[in-house]
């Protein structure tokens, strides 16, 4: 998957020990499709070569003004345009101070002062700190970081952790990765800009006794990608998880359950408070009618215990049931060995849903990969197979429209 193809970055480094992890950043975001521009202050140069990055970004670096490469002579204007972002990482107290100050002394900070803002495509500027934490905590960081915040930059971190210094506090940069994905959710176009949406996601776990229960093998990773899709979208994003192994996406809000009745009792506070419910959790359809307080043991004799089950509360169908005014828009999913639409299409009506999504699910369960049918009023949409990040981000934007245009 290559989410920055055909994406131009023009990357600065300014000194500091984190430069080290700028060359990590080059590598993921050329191997998520981008091409890099590096250019380097001269303290940039102490920590790390021009050589390295311009290695791992396949392109010359560019690190004085006075580049006489540039027909022009004019590296400040030219680096820019056309660029879809500048990410400045690391960001130093120094270089922060001059982006706050609108100082121009260096190619660096003088391309950032010099970027499209108010004529043709603007540029963003992403700006990662990486300072000592008692430089971070200063009040004259403080208010510069304000400063560049309130001049349009964005922020990303710094982290808390360990300090190149020994000492440990705020002012970590952020590991490659994160800035990477910071980078690609920045540049999604904002589909639910404003909106907030509550997801369901993973199996649940129905206990028969405090060691055993009944689960199912959802893997949870259709549902954590919708999350993040809608978050990278710009929604609020509330994700209520069953028992999953999988990290929280960045900026999305988290509440962990194990059984469906908890579940249940998770989302029906959260639901009137979102626009968009999207229910992917494969909820266990019974639980056993009592689990016993203690391990139901093996007595010798043959003999197995016989386990009654009662049905688990719907909690897709309770949702859609809520009043009009707390009724967020409610998308199913709906996991099939056979016939996918026509069983997508009776749990429409079953549920009262606008919105079935239909799949293959022992195609589907724990894979990476997935298939999914559209199934509402109007017919039938099928999303070409593909990773599941990309399906929900197709997913996010076909919601999106609808609930726009929904009653
Ligand atoms: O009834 P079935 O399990 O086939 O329906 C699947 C859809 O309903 C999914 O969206 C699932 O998250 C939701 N569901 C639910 N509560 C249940 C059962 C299913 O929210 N008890």
């Amino acid at each position: 998957m290559r989410p920055l193809a055909g994406r131009h970055i023009v990357l600065g480094l300014s000194g500091g020990v984190a430069c080290f992890k700028a060359a990590e950043l080059t590598r993921e975001l050329v191997k998520a499709g981008a091409t890099v521009q590096v250019v380097m202050t001269e303290a940039a140069c102490q920590f790390i070569t021009p050589v390295t990055m311009q290695a791992l970004s396949n392109r010359a670096v560019y690190t004085s003004q006075w580049d006489a490469r540039e027909a022009n002579h004019m590296p400040h204007i030219n680096l820019t345009r056309g660029a879809d972002a500048i990410v400045i990482a690391p960001a130093s107290a120094d270089f922060i101070a001059k982006l706050a100050q609108g100082r121009a002394d260096e190619l660096l900070s003088l391309l950032c002062l010099a970027r499209p803002l108010t004529a043709g495509r603007p540029v963003p500027l992403l700006v990662a700190p990486a300072m000592n934490r008692e430089m971070w905590a200063h009040p004259a960081t403080q208010r510069n970081v304000a400063q560049i915040r309130a001049d349009g930059a964005t922020v990303l971190g710094p982290a808390a952790g360990d300090q190149a210094c020994g000492e440990v506090g705020d002012g970590r940069m952020l590991e490659a990765e994160e800035l990477r994905d910071e980078l690609i959710a920045h540049l999604r176009p904002k589909l639910l800009a404003g909106r907030s949406v509550l997801v369901t996601a993973g199996p649940t776990f129905e206990a028969i006794d405090p060691v055993r229960g009944i689960t199912n093998l959802s893997s949870g990773k259709m549902g954590f990608a919708i999350a993040r899709a809608a978050a990278e979208a710009g929604a609020r994003v509330t994700l209520v998880a069953g028992p999953v192994h999988l990290s929280t996406p960045r900026g999305v809000q988290r509440i962990d359950v194990k059984s469906a009745e908890q579940m249940l009792a998770a989302v029906l506070p959260q639901a009137p408070r979102h626009e968009i419910f999207v229910a992917t959790a494969a909820v266990a359809d019974w639980r056993p009618a009592a689990a016993a307080g203690q391990k139901i043991k093996k007595d010798g004799s043959g003999r197995v215990p016989v386990l009654e089950f009662v049905e688990n509360p719907d909690i897709l169908a309770t949702v859609a049931r809520l009043p009009a005014g707390e009724r967020p828009y409610c998308v199913g999913f709906a996991a099939e060995s056979h016939d996918i639409v026509r069983h997508a299409r009776e749990k429409l009506a079953r549920k009262g849903v606008p919105l079935i999504v239909a799949n293959d699910g022992p195609a589907t369960f724990g894979r990476d990969e997935n298939t999914l049918v559209l199934v509402d009023a109007a017919g039938e949409t099928a999303l070409p197979r593909g990773d599941k990040l990309a399906l929900a981000h197709a997913l996010v934007a076909e919601i999106a429209r609808r609930h726009r245009k929904a009653p």
